[in-house]
């Protein structure tokens, strides 16, 4: 394998975190650089924090033209739906993740919407919509609940459950005329409303196979007790006990192949981590929620807790297009990952404690 000495990891949270922690063992590794970090990644060895934002694409080209940086991995979604890996390997960088139309996956609903129907990949029925009227027109003539999300990137924020014809009328006028989330709500996605048990599935592809890395679920609800409002993620756990060998074959089957065959049947071959977040019904049938272009947080804590093998060369497989025979370990025990969150988060909180 190629010689990886210094790897950049893009990104300031928990899962850039523990990408970082992880990167760092391996042994083709020297120094990790973290963009911008965090106060857990400034006391770990071999690694380096960084000031530059996970979002200034032209300074991190900068920082790994002039430190020769050998791999770049990117944690969060927006830098990857603005196109990093796109720019990165037109200089001739290693970057991992998806390219800017790959990730469309993420940056647009209403994209992996139509991905799905086309491609035959279980998700509720929808709608799109560009004109207000039209939305609210449909959502008059619904049974409730009824989903309502804004298309683009909305920092996790962009999805509603509205209970009945008032709440989601509120949420169309916020989304499309107050613009809340910017121009990420000019288009609405409107759906069925899913019942069952969310679980979150994330692999490895090299634009043509797929490892399915350990099993994990994340915990949404603020409150203990699932009563809480529904956050990015308060920590989740791998593995999944009712996440076993079969039904993760009917995942393979049913949602991730078809995923990737139909994005490199599309032109847009699908290179990174992929995340499937799914539904998973009474009748263990599941469905796609969303698609996100990166590794989950918090799910990457306990999944590199686990992960046995050395993430560099997991990473060059995905580049040699070897993912599928990579003979990946795991520690068997259970891994489980805690938040501690400002008080007042998901609404009003302080930050920078
Ligand atoms: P998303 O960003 O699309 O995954 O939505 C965020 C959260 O909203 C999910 O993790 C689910 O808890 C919930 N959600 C999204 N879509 C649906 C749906 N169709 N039915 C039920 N819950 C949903
Ligand atoms: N934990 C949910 C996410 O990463 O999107």
């Amino acid at each position: 394998m190629d010689v990886t000495k210094k790897v950049l990891v893009v990104g300031g949270g928990g899962r850039e975190h523990a990408l970082s922690w992880k990167l760092a063992q391996s042994k083709h590794v020297d120094t990790v650089y973290v963009a911008p970090g965090n106060p857990g990644t400034s006391t770990e060895t071999k690694i380096v924090n960084i000031q530059i934002k996970a979002t200034d694409i032209e300074e991190l080209i900068h920082f790994a033209k002039n430190e020769s940086i050998d791999l770049v991995v990117v944690g969060p979604e927006d830098p990857l739906v603005n196109g990093i890996v796109d720019k990165f390997t037109k200089l001739g960088i290693k970057c991992f993740g998806p390219t800017a139309k790959a990730a469309q996956l993420e940056g647009s609903k209403a994209f992996a919407k139509r991905f799905m129907q086309k491609y035959r990949i279980p998700t509720a029925a929808y709608q799109s919509f560009s004109d207000p009227h039209a939305a609210k027109e449909y959502l008059k003539n619904s049974a409730y609940p009824m989903v309502v999300k804004a298309d683009g990137l909305a920092a996790g924020k962009g999805v509603l459950i509205a209970e009945n014809f008032a709440m989601a009328e509120k949420s169309v006028d916020e989304m499309m005329t107050d613009k809340k989330f910017g121009d990420a709500g000019t288009t609405l996605v409107i759906e069925e409303f899913l019942e069952g048990e969310e679980a979150s599935f994330i692999a490895m592809v090299d634009g043509v196979n797929i490892l399915p890395l350990a099993t994990s679920q994340d915990h949404k609800a603020i409150e203990d007790g699932d009563v809480g409002l529904n956050t990015g993620g308060m920590g989740a756990y791998s593995p999944v006990p009712f996440v076993n060998d079969a039904f993760q074959k009917k995942i393979m089957d049913e949602i991730m192949l078809p995923t990737v065959h139909g994005m490199a049947d599309a032109g847009m071959p699908y290179r990174g981590f992929l995340y499937a977040g799914l539904m998973i019904s009474n009748q263990n049938e599941p469905k796609v929620l969303e698609f996100n272009c990166r590794f989950g947080d918090p799910e990457t804590q306990p999944i590199m807790m686990r992960l046995s093998s050395d993430l560099v060369e997991l990473i060059q497989a995905c580049f040699d297009g070897t993912i599928e025979s990579f003979p990946i370990e795991w520690d068997e025990r259970t891994a489980l990952g805690v938040i501690m969150a400002s008080s007042g988060y998901p609404e009003k909180y302080a930050t920078g404690l």
